[in-house]
């Protein structure tokens, strides 16, 4: 059973953000935000995520990535892929990723985040605080990812050893309105990077 925090108030802290973001090293119009890498398995969410953060960081820009399989590993490791787990995986994330905003970085987040609600729900989160989020869809198509198939899962997913495989035989829903759509099948890596900062720097996220 699930027991509610009663009894918690708000504690409103004293540092702004714009005293937190010079803490980093002022590097002109620089604002944490959060962008949400969303896609199936395969589609590029690690490779582009951890690519961007080490370019922003070798910048100077802080920014951090968290991964799926990453973040599965500790802070989610008792939450399986159910949709109820998945929701609470994201739930818990989107939660993460507005702390890492706020602090002033930019936070690269890459979970398949199958659930339109809950991705909106991470957006919402963000909004409400007065941070920027970007929902980048990887729509690379299910057919490279599966032939990409860089972990063997799509394998075991076919072979029946995985049950409740994202694409195969648990549900996908395709963001209707994302900052951007990126098929990776049809960009190099690098190309995908740079688009990524053009997005961010159209955006004013950096300089
Ligand atoms: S979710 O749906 O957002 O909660 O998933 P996420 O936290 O991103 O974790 C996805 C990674 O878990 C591995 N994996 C699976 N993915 C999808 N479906 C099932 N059943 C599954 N079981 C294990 C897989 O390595 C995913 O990583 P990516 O990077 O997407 O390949
Ligand atoms: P995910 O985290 O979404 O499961 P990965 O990043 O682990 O995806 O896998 C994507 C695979 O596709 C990697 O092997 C990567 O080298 C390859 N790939 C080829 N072109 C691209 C591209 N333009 N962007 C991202 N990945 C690409
Ligand atoms: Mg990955």
């Amino acid at each position: 059973q699930t027991v509610m925090a009663t009894n918690v108030m708000f504690q409103p802290g004293h540092v702004t953000r714009g005293m937190r973001s010079m803490t980093f090293g002022h590097r002109g119009k620089f604002t944490g935000c959060t962008v949400w890498f969303t896609g199936l398995s395969g589609s590029g969410k690690t490779t582009i995520s951890f690519a961007v953060e080490n370019l922003l960081c070798s910048q100077g820009l802080p920014s951090y990535g968290l991964d799926g399989d990453n973040i599965r590993t500790g802070l989610n490791k008792n939450l399986g892929f159910s949709p109820n787990d998945r929701e609470e995986n994201i739930r818990r994330i989107s939660e993460v990723s507005k702390l890492f905003a706020d602090s002033g970085m930019v936070c690269l987040a890459s979970f398949i985040s199958p659930y339109a609600k809950d991705r909106e729900r991470a957006r919402e989160i963000h909004v409400e605080s007065g941070l920027k989020f970007f929902e980048v869809y990887l729509s690379t198509p299910l057919e490279v990812c599966e032939n990409r198939d860089v972990k063997g899962l799509y394998k075991k997913a076919r072979d029946g050893q995985i049950k409740g495989f994202t694409g195969i035989d648990s549900a996908y829903e395709p963001p209707s309105n994302p900052s951007l759509v990126l098929d990776t099948s049809k960009f190099t890596v690098p190309e995908c990077v740079e688009k990524i900062i053009d997005l961010l720097t159209a955006n004013d996220v950096i300089p």
